[in-house]
């Protein structure tokens, strides 16, 4: 039944796409969380200017997501408080067993979130193209920020496989949790 607001095809779509806003919100939120995690613990290291880069980067996703939050009147996701303390808990546990746990920890979330974005911007068509632009632009970024960590000895992190395959797996469930609560 078509309403005011246009057909319900349309409202099942706007619904979609204020998911995919409302979850790429927290993740920015989460990523920059991350990185600040992981600069209170090695900001003054020999990494610092590299983490501050990628943070810096995390910044204007998340100033992006933010404004789209705004301006379509899309929720939050509540859960953003515990995204505050866990992605910093995050960046910071695993940058206190190293470097290279830190850099293992960036490849594991942005690999995540490479194939989060890529879905993303698959589903989405022309009537969303500016949205799919923003995701495919960030993707390319998220993709560096692991490329970064590959060249700085993730890979040779201690326990490198269980630790990435546990924070992968725990971002997949912040994804599927921002997207409905
Ligand atoms: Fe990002
Ligand atoms: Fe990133």
């Amino acid at each position: 039944m078509a309403d005011a607001a246009g057909l319900p095809g349309d409202r099942a779509r706007r619904a979609a796409v204020a998911r995919m806003i409302r979850v790429d919100h927290a993740g920015e939120y989460g990523a920059k969380r991350i990185y600040q995690g992981q600069l209170a613990v090695l900001g003054r290291g020999p990494k610092g200017d590299l983490i501050r880069h990628m943070q810096a980067q995390e910044q204007a996703h998340l100033d992006t997501f933010s404004a789209m939050v705004a301006k379509r009147r899309v929720r939050p996701t509540a859960l953003l408080p515990l995204w505050h303390v866990a992605g910093f808990a995050l960046g910071a546990a695993t940058a206190l067993l190293g470097e290279r746990a830190a850099m293992a920890c960036t490849v594991a979330v942005e690999e995540a979130i490479d194939a989060h974005y890529a879905a993303q911007a698959a589903s989405l068509g022309e009537e969303e193209a500016e949205l799919r632009g923003v995701i495919e632009r960030f993707r390319e970024e998220e993709l560096e920020h692991r490329d970064i960590g590959l060249a700085h000895e993730a890979e040779q992190a201690p326990a490198y496989r269980l630790l990435s395959a546990a924070i992968k797996a725990g971002c997949r469930v912040a994804i599927a949790a921002s997207e409905r609560v």
